[in-house]
């Protein structure tokens, strides 16, 4: 399952306060989803938390957004050691501020061997940024005869992405009602069902996402082929 975590803003300015508290409180919502996701048994999660895009926001939000991933990368260990919740970052990382991407390094390292949920979290992600640097890999495989162009499938640029051991995502849920991907996981997403809610991120709760799934379970998934019907 992938999620576009999207309306902390609107939540926020709804309500008079600033931006920043809606990150807050979008913060506590992806605490509660990373353990309700556990319980219920789903296998991958994957959040867009900061996109490559996302930089051009003011100073000060950006600051803030910091701050905020700070404080929840240590909360985020407590609660993936209790869940039994692997944690895994994607995106590049070296952008962020030292202490930050030792954080993110910490958290993936202690969580490695846990069996339950794979929350994967999506910072300083872009899908385009992503391919670019899969691509500059292989370049540089090819320049040291680890590959050539002949071994090179679907399944092989697949390996050189963030993703990579991750399967595609079945669903994609975005909130705030916005129909876009805002350059979210552009390759994986290539069969995705997707479920946009009006729902703003800091409203969204375990039933939300029940009734995403719920829908989901509706859906004919067809990968090109004809559906269930015409074949009859
Ligand atoms: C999503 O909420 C969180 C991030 C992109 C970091 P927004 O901050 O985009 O909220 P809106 O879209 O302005 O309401
Ligand atoms: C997408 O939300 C990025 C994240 C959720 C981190 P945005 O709020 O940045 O997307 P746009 O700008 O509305 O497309
Ligand atoms: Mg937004």
């Amino acid at each position: 399952m992938a999620l576009i975590l999207d309306g902390n803003g609107r939540w926020a300015k709804k309500r008079g306060l600033p931006r920043q508290m809606g990150h807050k409180k979008g913060c506590e919502t992806v605490e509660q989803i990373v353990e309700d996701a556990a319980r219920l048994g789903i296998r991958y999660l994957t959040v867009y938390g900061f996109s490559t895009e996302n930089w051009k926001r003011p100073e000060e939000e950006v600051g803030a957004l910091m701050q905020l991933f700070r404080y929840y990368t240590k909360r985020l260990l407590k609660i993936a050691v209790e869940s039994n919740v692997r944690v895994r970052m994607i995106g590049e990382r070296s952008r962020f501020a030292p202490d930050i991407v030792e954080g993110i390094n910490t958290l993936e390292e202690k969580t490695k061997d846990n069996t339950g949920l794979t929350f994967v979290i999506a910072v300083n992600y872009g899908g385009r940024d992503e391919i670019t640097r899969a691509v500059k890999r292989v370049m540089r495989d090819c320049r040291e005869g680890k590959i050539s162009e002949s071994d090179m499938t679907e399944q092989v640029f697949a390996s050189y992405l963030d993703t990579a051991g991750i399967p595609d995502p079945d669903l994609l849920i975005r909130t705030s009602g916005e129909l876009r991907l805002s350059n979210y996981l552009l390759w994986q997403l290539a069969y995705s069902e997707i479920y946009v809610t009006d729902c703003l991120w800091p409203d969204f709760n375990k039933e939300e996402l029940l009734e995403a799934i719920r829908q989901y379970n509706k859906r004919e998934r067809r990968f090109g082929g004809v559906g269930k019907m015409e074949t009859k």
